[in-house]
């Protein structure tokens, strides 16, 4: 998701900050992120900086901290994690929402032709390149799922169906 979403940010003209761990860092700014934060080095929610928009795959922090990372009238989407970050973002989301500037949510992707036809035109403009980690034959899919599973795949992972001809 971190690297679809990093290049959609770009096409958008946004400034982008993408965070992840140190074997990621270089594949970041390869695909446009303008600053890299190190998460094994750097807690991105106590180095004083806030974002206007922050779109959390994978991270492992509280609702609290994703909130104080967030510039005054900023926007947290958690699109995916662990159970604890789903469920805060579920049930304490909506009231700090209500009861402030900052909005935080969760997000589940709805697929839509519109949507689909602006990212056509995006990976036929080259705006958008898929980052292929590693592809497994159709006979290995269960090693397949258990590297994803693991939660460290560093971009798509395909299986690849052979045809006879
Ligand atoms: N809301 C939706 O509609 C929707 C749709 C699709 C997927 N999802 C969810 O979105 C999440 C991401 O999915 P995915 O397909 O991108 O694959 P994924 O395999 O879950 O993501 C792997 C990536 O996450 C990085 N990562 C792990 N912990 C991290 C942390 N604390 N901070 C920053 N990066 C971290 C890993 O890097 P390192 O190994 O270097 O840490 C790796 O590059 C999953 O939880 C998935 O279930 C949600």
């Amino acid at each position: 998701m971190g690297t679809f979403a990093v290049q959609i940010a770009k096409a958008f003209g946004t400034e982008v900050t993408a965070v992840c761990s140190t074997r990621n860092v270089d594949r970041m700014r390869s695909i446009g992120a303008d600053h890299v934060i190190d998460y094994t080095k750097e807690d991105f929610t106590k180095n004083g900086k806030q974002y206007d928009l922050i779109l959390a795959a994978n991270g492992d922090r509280s609702i609290s901290e994703y909130k104080r990372a967030l510039s005054p009238k900023g926007t947290y989407v958690m699109s995916g994690g662990s159970g604890a970050q789903m469920f805060q973002a579920m049930i304490f989301g909506p009231g700090i929402s209500m009861t402030g500037s900052k909005k935080m949510g969760n997000l589940l992707a709805k697929p839509n032709k519109k949507d689909l036809t602006f990212m056509k035109e995006l990976l036929e403009a080259g705006k958008v390149v898929p980052v292929i980690d590693r592809c497994y034959p159709l006979s290995e899919v269960p090693e397949a799922i258990r590297y994803l599973e693991a939660g460290h795949a560093r971009g798509k992972v395909v299986i690849t169906v052979a045809h006879n001809n």
